[in-house]
């Protein structure tokens, strides 16, 4: 984590659309980087981001430190209601091994495209390994909201963004109308 030197947990600046690092394919974090006391302060502070922005996951490039790790977390927030839960995740070089064959289409927001949501589908259920905070590799499944939120995550490390994923941009919505008009629950 050489791109930061914190002196503890802190709130980060979220890079916006149009960063050239949200367009890059992030580097797997090495054992190294793992055994960094640096890496668990950046950890907790992608962790407090989040929190402070109500994001339902981070992602590293998000910040602006291309490397392979997203954190997710779900408790009664504000920006997705009605929403299932996720407890607090972490995941280190994620990468998807199976998709669900049902897709479902549903909003989605980013704190790196502010103000705008749209409709994308998304696989209903995934099973995913990854590395974590011991460098041990782990399976996780997930499904529902959890399968979105990790989904949308991970294709911020390939450089991905929710809106390269819409069909077509007629749903297309600021915040204020998204709320008025589209938003369920
Ligand atoms: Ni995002």
């Amino acid at each position: 984590m050489s791109e930061l030197f914190l002196d503890e947990p802190s709130v980060l600046k979220v890079n916006l659309l149009g960063h050239p690092v949200l367009r890059k394919r992030a580097e797997p974090v090495t054992l190294e980087e793992l055994k960094d006391p640096r890496f668990k302060l950046f950890i907790e502070s992608m962790v407090e981001t989040m929190r402070e922005y109500n994001g339902a996951g981070l992602a590293a490039p998000q910040v602006g430190v291309s490397r392979q790790v997203a954190v997710i977390e779900a408790q009664e927030n504000p920006r997705f209601p009605g929403k299932d839960n996720i407890p607090l995740t972490v995941l280190i070089n994620p990468e998807i091994t199976a998709f669900s064959p049902d897709v479902e289409e549903g909003w989605e927001g980013c704190l790196s495209v502010r103000e705008l949501w749209g409709r994308v589908k998304r696989a209903t259920g995934i099973t995913l390994k990854a590395l974590s905070m011991d460098g041990k590799e782990i399976t996780v499944k997930a499904e529902g909201f959890q399968a979105v939120v990790f989904q949308h995550e991970i294709d911020h490390l390939y450089g991905k963004l929710f809106i390269d994923r819409m069909e077509g941009f007629e749903t297309l919505s600021f915040t204020q109308e998204y709320r008025r008009y589209w938003q369920e629950d």
